[in-house]
């Protein structure tokens, strides 16, 4: 007998024991099993946890990946980052606007299929892409789209689609039974750090036959700084860990990765796994923790089985679970807990809430995740990479890791290449490396710009091509992307402006208003309205929003319109119009007023026709 949609919701329930701070994973599961949150849904969830049912809704209507209305049964995300626009995302929405019958946004009548452009899905380098509900859809060419949906209105097979459509599985562990997907790792240079080969238990059988305080200060001697953006040095957050107050310990492994143009930690999640939970093992040991967390971003939950499956294997060998590698008194495991698409929830006081199961808002500090993070615990957050170099730092010594790279940056760091060159995808580089050299490896031909760090980090030109990658200089947390002499600076700034703007969690005015208002003057120079006082507008407004925005977001926002202006002014100055300067030439009246007119049937008085 089949169940009632209510008592699918108290059986998920049931299975997370009532538990609160699962939330998360439970409207999750709703959403899979019944297509949609709905109204009863809530009302059923908020009955069983026992709490107000505002803070279901307002958890459903946060995230992307969850809803309360019905969407289609295939749920197609086209990805509509800056490199995938240049490859081509509109002429690809288009087709699968018309074959579906259905503008962006939309679904179809019959409930099967709907259409919506997604930020940032991870494969950059494979543009353009979509995410067909946990089906990643790489280098869709002309015809591919449209012949993708006619395969699954023929044989609704969402899980032979790329088979049928490819035709192959990618390289390494993409063709994996676990994983079967079309994704490509693209590593085009391995390092000796994150892509060389690794041997099970070698590091975590080094760090266990120190004390836990030894390990942290191996890390310190190894110089290690966070890869998630930051570069905050990794042993003195451990040290900070360790040092509070507290009745547990936890480790939270930040592989949100929602940085436009990053894809690194997709490829190491696929490729070296084992490294990373080998790190997060010995981090683990040394902060005094018992449980790990992967904060795993919706857009790769196709990885989520094959995760598990190595897990599973570390506790099989006894390097995960009660007493690891026999060592009595430590105890670790590792759970991986699903994020639902907010790339807010990569900053790591709102991954936590997120993790709490609660809406991604950022959280005001102090107090620090390491003093108060999550459930209140001390906890450090760290990126996928840092947790990969921790482990080699262990396996090889600090000393053979502190040579790697510069002074001030050690190692190497993964970098995500996207844009207009001729080999985009993953290397590993020693820090230090000039932007220059870095063009060199990938055949860029004569590019005009990279956006170092993603729409967070900086717009730069050919004047600092000979400037290094590296914390002190140009830091990124990997993406990098590459642009030719075509493309239109302030179209890309105003591109990652909205990204901004879709992204905010809305909390803070200077940044939920600040960027709209940026975005709104920077389209008017676009348009060829801009006057010269607005460049100085940008330049306030842009600070402003910096300086009083409570989170990285805000303060990071409005670093492409501010980079774009410092590097290339003449871009914004050729288009400034040369009307007299403080006449408002960027509105128009009459056309502002004409939807009014139309609806209304009558023309303005004040404006006859001449
Ligand atoms: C808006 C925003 C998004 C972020 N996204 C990520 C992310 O996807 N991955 C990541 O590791 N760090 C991200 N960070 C940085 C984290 O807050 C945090 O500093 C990092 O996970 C710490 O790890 P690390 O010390 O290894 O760098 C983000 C920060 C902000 C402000
Ligand atoms: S800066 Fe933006 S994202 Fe951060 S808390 Fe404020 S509104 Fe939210």
């Amino acid at each position: 007998m089949s169940r009632t949609r209510e008592e699918v919701v108290t059986a998920i329930c049931q299975a997370y024991d009532r538990d609160r701070s699962r939330l998360l994973d439970i409207a999750r599961d709703v959403r899979e099993q019944l297509g949609c949150v709905d109204s009863q849904a809530v009302d059923r969830i908020s009955e069983e946890l026992s709490i107000p049912r505002v803070e279901v809704e307002g958890l459903v209507s946060f995230y992307s990946f969850l809803h309360s209305e019905p969407q289609g049964q295939v749920r197609i995300r086209l990805c509509n980052d800056v490199p995938d626009m240049m490859k081509g995302t509109a002429r690809i929405a288009t087709e699968l606007e018309e074959e579906l019958g259905i503008q962006v946004g939309e679904t179809t009548p019959d409930g099967k299929f709907s259409l919506e452009y997604a930020s940032c899905i991870g494969l950059s380098d494979q543009a353009p892409a979509a995410l067909v509900n946990d089906l990643m859809v790489p280098r869709l060419g002309p015809g591919t789209a449209r012949r993708g949906v006619q395969i699954l209105k023929e044989r609704g097979e969402l899980k032979e689609l790329n088979r049928i459509l490819i035709r192959d599985y990618g390289d390494g562990n993409n063709a994996h039974d676990l994983v079967r997907s079309a994704c490509s790792n693209n590593i085009r240079r391995a390092g000796e750090v994150i892509l060389a080969e690794m041997e099970r238990g070698a590091a975590l059988e080094k760090a266990l036959a120190m004390s836990p305080v030894e390990v942290i200060r191996e890390i310190k001697t190894s110089r290690l700084r966070g890869r998630g953006g930051a570069g905050f040095p990794t042993g003195m957050k451990w040290e900070f860990t360790r040092a509070a107050e507290g009745d547990r310990r936890y480790l939270i492994c930040n592989a949100d990765e929602g940085e436009p143009g990053t894809f690194k930690d997709r490829v190491i999640l696929t490729e070296r796994a084992d490294l990373l939970f080998e790190g997060m093992t010995v981090g683990g040991y040394a902060i005094g923790a018992e449980e790990g967390l992967v904060y795993l971003r919706a857009e790769y939950a196709y990885l989520r089985d094959f995760l598990e499956h190595i897990l599973a294997e570390r506790r099989g060998l006894g390097l995960l679970g009660a007493s690891v590698c026999g060592k009595a008194g430590f105890d670790f495991d590792i759970r991986i807990q699903m994020g639902a698409g907010a790339y807010i929830c990569g900053e790591e006081t709102a991954l936590i809430s997120s993790c709490e199961g609660l809406r991604g808002d950022p959280k005001n500090r102090p107090p620090f995740p390491a003093q108060e993070g999550y459930l209140g615990q001390p906890t450090s957050v760290n990126n996928v990479e840092t947790l990969c170099c921790v482990a080699r730092v262990l396996e090889k010594g600090s000393g053979w890791f502190s040579a790697i790279g510069s002074p001030g940056s050690t190692g190497t760091k993964l970098l995500s290449i996207s844009g207009d060159c001729m080999r985009p995808g993953v290397y590993e580089v020693p820090f230090g490396i000039r932007l220059r050299e870095v063009f060199e490896m990938c055949d860029a031909e004569d590019p005009m710009a990279a956006q170092v760090g993603g729409p967070s980090g900086k717009m730069v030109g050919e004047a600092d091509f000979d400037r290094t990658i590296c914390f002190d200089d140009l830091a990124t947390g990997g993406s990098l992307m590459v642009f030719g002499r075509d493309r239109d600076v302030l179209e890309i700034a105003s591109q990652f402006l909205q990204f901004f703007i879709h992204e905010s969690c809305g909390y803070c005015t200077p940044c939920r208003v600040g960027n709209v208002l940026l975005k709104e003057r920077l389209d008017r120079i676009l348009a060829g309205f801009g006057e010269p006082a607005d460049l100085d507008y940008l330049r306030q407004l842009g600070d402003s929003i910096k300086m009083a925005s409570r989170c990285g977001l805000g303060q990071t926002s409005p670093n492409p319109v501010l980079s774009t202006l410092e590097n290339f002014r003449a871009a914004y100055e050729e288009r400034l119009s040369d009307r007299v300067e403080g006449e408002r030439s960027g509105f128009d009246i009459q056309s502002a007023l004409s939807p009014a007119q139309e609806l209304t049937g009558r023309k303005s008085i004040h404006f006859e026709e001449s």
